[in-house]
Parts: structure tokens; sequence; C-alpha cells
């Protein structure tokens, strides 16, 4: 069975999308069977990729008007299942669906074929995120080191927890990743320093980290994760140390 994965944080630009990229990625370097799924209506994991406007995505899937095969594309030898601009409109007629939260955790269940798969999320709680909660085995929340980081957090936590005892028992918090870290800077430190002293948060913060790197900006624009971009980069280096943590932490034994 599938690892179940998603990668979530309610404010916009906090490295969903670069992480479960390359995340994705470095699963695949290091064999797994991956399949990436983009649950956000910007489609930027999709673009990120090169699959552009899709005809068969996960709006299709989730109402049931296509099978799960024919909805896959593949990049990079991983599989994806794209988003569309238009996915807004597909969560306006899941919102009247019976059970509207477990559409995604429904279809997931009917597939063998992944060691991983990793969800991307839109920068906002609404049915489609709550779907990644309820087909997910584990949430990872990816932010940056800077000043109002945390607000929110707390939100997404109680949440997260409302789902766990309503609807998926399995759900825990794989962790919080820090991203585009600048090790140099006081204030990056700081931040760190504060979480660790949070009871709950501090054994809950991976100790792999991202830093800035101008290759995990430029990739997508080529079509490709960091692995292919530049695979000497810092941004390939990190996503592969986190990687292997989150395998020894949480993975399968292959
Ligand atoms: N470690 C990093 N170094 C440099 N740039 C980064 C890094 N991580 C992410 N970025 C850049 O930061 C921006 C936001 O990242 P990303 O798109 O992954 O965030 P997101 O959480 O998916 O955003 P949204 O909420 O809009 O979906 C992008 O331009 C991305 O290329
Ligand atoms: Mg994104």
């Amino acid at each position: 069975m599938a690892k179940i994965i998603s990668v979530i944080n309610n404010k916009g630009g906090t490295g969903k999308t670069t992480t479960v990229l390359n995340l994705g990625a470095a699963l695949k370097q290091l064999k797994y069977k991956v399949l990436l799924i983009d649950l956000d209506g910007q489609s930027n994991l999709s673009r990120a990729l090169h699959i552009n406007e899709p005809k068969n995505h996960v709006g299709e899937l989730l109402l049931g008007k296509c099978p799960f095969e024919a909805c896959l594309t593949e990049a990079e030898g991983m599989d994806v299942l794209p988003s569309v601009s238009n996915l807004l409109d597909y969560e306006y007629l899941i919102n009247n669906e019976p059970g509207r939260e477990f559409l995604l955790r429904e279809v997931l269940g009917k597939t063998n074929s992944f060691d991983y798969i990793l969800i991307d999320c839109p920068p906002s709680m609404g049915t489609l995120s709550i779907n990644s909660l309820v087909a997910a085995h584990h949430y990872i929340v990816p932010m940056q080191a800077e000043n109002f980081a945390f607000i929110g957090l707390d939100r997404i936590l109680q949440i997260a927890e409302k789902v766990k005892t309503r609807m998926n028992m399995d759900l825990e918090l794989a962790g919080i990743l820090f991203v585009k870290y600048q090790t140099r800077t006081k204030f990056g430190q700081a931040v760190i320093s504060n979480i660790a002293q949070n009871n709950y948060l501090k054994n809950k913060l991976f100790n792999a980290y991202i830093r800035q790197d101008i290759n995990l900006m430029e990739a997508p624009a080529f079509g490709q994760s960091v692995f292919e971009y530049a695979p000497a980069s810092r941004g390939a280096f990190d996503y592969m140390n986190f990687a292997k943590e989150f395998v020894k932490r949480y993975g399968k034994k292959k």
C-alpha cells in the first residue's frame, strides 16, 4: 500500500509545490514508484512538468468522469495526476457530492501501483485540501523561517486534528519543513530555536531543511525537477537529504 502524504499550508508561497515536485523526484531517484497529485487550480505543479490544461485531470477523476489510469500523465519517470485552471468549477460540483471529503480517498484506495503518493494542496483549507487530509497517512507543512510564518499553523493543526477524529484516524503530522532557509541570518536561527521550545512542535521539525537556491525557482520554467535541471545544486542535495530523512522516519521498506 502506498504512503500518502499531503503537503499543506493555508498560506500561499510557502514551498508546497516545490516540495512535492522535488521530494517526489528524490524518491524516484531512490527507486520508489511515485505519484504526484496536483490539487491546486493554479496548476503550478502540472505546469512545472509542462503539463498544460490536460483533458483528463484530477477534477474529472474526483467526479467519476474519467477512470484513474486515463487521468495520469508521465513525467520524469513519475506519474502525475494533473490539475487545470478551472478546477474551482469542479470544486463547486464536488461540494454538492455526498461524502465530498472522501472522494480522493475513495479513488486512491483502488490503486496499488505506487510506493509514495504526494499531494500538492492549494493555499486554502477548502474541500480539496480536506480531501487530501482524509486520504493521507501523513502531512508535511513547509514554511519559511520568517516573521509571522507560524500565524495560521495553529489553524492547520486544529483542522487536521478534527479530520483525524472525525474522518481519518491514521492521519499524523510528519513534520514542519523549513524552506528557503538562509543559514547565515540570525532571524532564521531565532525562528527555529523558538519553535524548538514548543513542547508539541519540537519533535516535529525535520532535521533536514531546504536552503534558498535559485535552481529550485528556475527548474519549473524548463519543465523539470531540480534533479534534472541542476543535479549538483544545493537544492538537489537538500531535497535528497530530506527524502532520506523522510524515508527513514516514516517510509516504506523496499
Ligand atoms: N528553497 C527555495 N529557494 C528558492 N526559491 C524557492 C525555494 N522554495 C520555493 N521557492 C520559490 O518560491 C516560490 C513559492 O514556492 P512554491 O510555489 O513552491 O510555494 P507554494 O506554497 O506551492 O505556493 P502556492 O501557495 O501559491 O501554491 C516559487 O517561485 C518557488 O520557485
Ligand atoms: Mg503551490
